[in-house]
């Protein structure tokens, strides 16, 4: 017994263990031999040296499991040893976001606004043809409609072509004096370098007694300059809209050249009466231009379908 202990004793791993016991107490093993020669004993003889060999098996197997629970935990202690965690490395950085051009040239116009005491107005993006047309004063069959390329929606609704539609959900029933913006998307069916068929628009609107072309030609001058710098030159171009008169293109000068920025005008009286105002007493300013392209004026970008790619690398530019 003193062999099967010491032997288990130096087994030094668990598969050296398993053919240490396998001597002792395998088919072949020591003592299962000594257990198979019991058959051939008296009956005296055959009890003692069957209780001896069950107790020495006993003993064996109880030594055999201790060992090897010691040895299972030896090794679980040389892998935990041997893992290195060091938790004060810094970690991998996810790749971060940026925000998009547009949102931050939106964030800004909207920006300049509050200051001077306008609120935000939201629209839906699918508009009934009285919003986005009849209510602001566009003849039925008039080809102001088709201008704009339009997006007709099952059902006689369209997707909206301008932030215009705006005017009318956000004046109907309300009292003068007012003024609020609105930006967000619009839709027309319009595809080259600096057109896509979905774009930005934001609509200014300020409606009170006494407003004339100079309050509107001032805020636009003023928010020009705000954005693109104190130098900015602009200028009005005479444009027909249904739902203002006068109207006009606002040009902003842009490389050598003028650019389009957005239309303007003083709010048609018709529009006024569509929406439950008194035009005899009260007047209002409109204007609308591309989101988009205020930001390709800003940071001279010559092309707008760069911004609809959704290449963070584009975004990260500004
Ligand atoms: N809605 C016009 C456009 O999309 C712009 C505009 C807005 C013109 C407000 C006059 C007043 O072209």
């Amino acid at each position: 017994m003193a062999l099967a202990e010491t032997a288990i004793g130096e087994a030094s791993s668990v598969q050296a263990l398993a053919e240490v016991r396998a001597g002792f107490l395998g088919k072949k093993g020591s003592v299962s031999a000594v257990l198979r020669t019991i058959g051939g004993l008296s009956g005296e003889e055959r009890a003692a040296v069957g209780q001896a060999a069950n107790q020495a098996k006993e003993r064996i197997e109880a030594w055999a499991a201790a060992r090897k629970r010691a040895l299972e935990s030896a090794d679980r202690d040389r892998e935990i040893s041997e893992y290195k965690l060091d938790v004060t490395l810094p970690g991998h950085a996810p790749p971060r976001g940026h925000l998009h051009p547009t949102s931050q040239i939106e964030r800004e116009m909207c920006a300049f606004f509050a200051e001077l005491g306008y609120g935000i107005e939201d629209g839906p993006e699918v508009e009934t043809d009285w919003n986005n047309f009849s209510g602001l004063n566009f003849p039925e069959d008039h080809p102001a409609r088709d201008l704009q390329d339009t997006f007709f929606v099952p059902g006689g609704n369209v997707l909206r072509t301008h932030t215009s539609n705006v005017q009318i959900r956000a004046m109907t029933g309300r009292k003068p004096p007012f003024r609020f913006i609105s930006p967000g998307r619009v839709y027309r069916h319009d595809l080259d370098g600096t057109h896509y068929p979905m774009f930005h628009q934001i609509e200014a609107v300020c409606v009170d007694e006494h407003v004339t072309f100079a309050d509107l030609k001032g805020t636009l001058f003023a928010f020009a300059r705000h954005l693109f710098g104190e130098s900015t030159e602009m200028r009005f171009r005479a444009h027909f809209f249904p739902f203002t008169e006068p109207s006009a293109e606002i040009d902003i000068s842009w490389g050598g050249r003028w650019l389009e920025w957005g239309g303007c005008g003083m709010i048609h009286p018709q529009v006024l009466l569509n929406c439950g105002i008194d035009p005899e007493r009260y007047q209002g300013f409109a204007f609308g231009m591309g989101i988009d392209r205020t930001a390709m004026i800003r940071w001279d970008i010559p092309n707008i379908q760069l911004f609809f790619d959704g290449d963070v690398r584009t975004a990260e530019q500004f």
